[in-house]
């Protein structure tokens, strides 16, 4: 039901995992605390709550945010997917897959912020998105291969207190090997 009108909160609806929820919020709720304090969605998590972790990435619309720096309002009606929405089932996402078997992870805290940008960072890499790390953006180059400094790049804005960043980058690399395997297939 909706509230009564205030100039500090509105009424959205915020559509997480294929799920939708109304919610009343504060204005200056972040899409963070609304997914862990009002929700209960506690897999994606507070790090830094400055933008400087990634502990809390998120993917909005098939693109990577941190939701500590997202107000809830602004996500009103978007697509967001967390880490809970990634598993088809009790069959893991691919990167959930990868990470689980390399072990691309020690204490875990910062691991959903890191799976939810890997799968990102994968999604932008077969659109052909260039990174800080490609030597040649022109169009004609075609996009860049993934190597460990491409990955290494395009997931610098996740870190990680355990230093897990080897594994984390072979994690990265199966996963989109097997992206890329499965595309070749499906146009095959
Ligand atoms: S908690 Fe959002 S970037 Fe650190
Ligand atoms: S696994 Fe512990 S912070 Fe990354």
């Amino acid at each position: 039901m909706a509230s009564a009108p205030s100039p500090n909160r509105s009424d959205i609806t915020l559509h997480i995992n294929g799920e939708k929820h109304p919610l009343t919020v504060d204005h200056r709720t972040t899409l963070l605390d609304a997914l862990r304090e009002r929700l209960d969605l506690t897999g994606t998590k507070k790090g830094c709550d400055q933008g400087q972790c990634g502990a809390c990435t998120v993917l909005i619309d098939g693109r990577r945010s941190v939701s500590c720096l997202q107000l809830a309002v602004a996500a009103d009606g978007r697509e967001i997917t967390t880490v809970e929405g990634l598993a088809d089932g009790d069959r893991l996402h691919p990167v959930q897959q990868a990470f689980l078997d390399l072990d691309g992870y020690q204490c875990g805290y910062c691991t959903p912020g890191q799976i939810c940008s890997a799968v990102g960072v994968i999604e932008e890499h077969a659109a052909g998105w260039p990174s800080a790390a490609t030597d040649d953006v022109r169009p004609e180059a075609g996009p860049p291969e993934l190597t460990p400094e491409e990955i290494r790049e395009r997931m610098s804005g996740n870190l990680c207190r355990c230093a897990a960043y080897v594994s984390i980058v072979d994690a990265v690399a199966r996963a989109a090997d097997e992206r890329a395997h499965d595309a070749e297939e499906a146009v095959a």
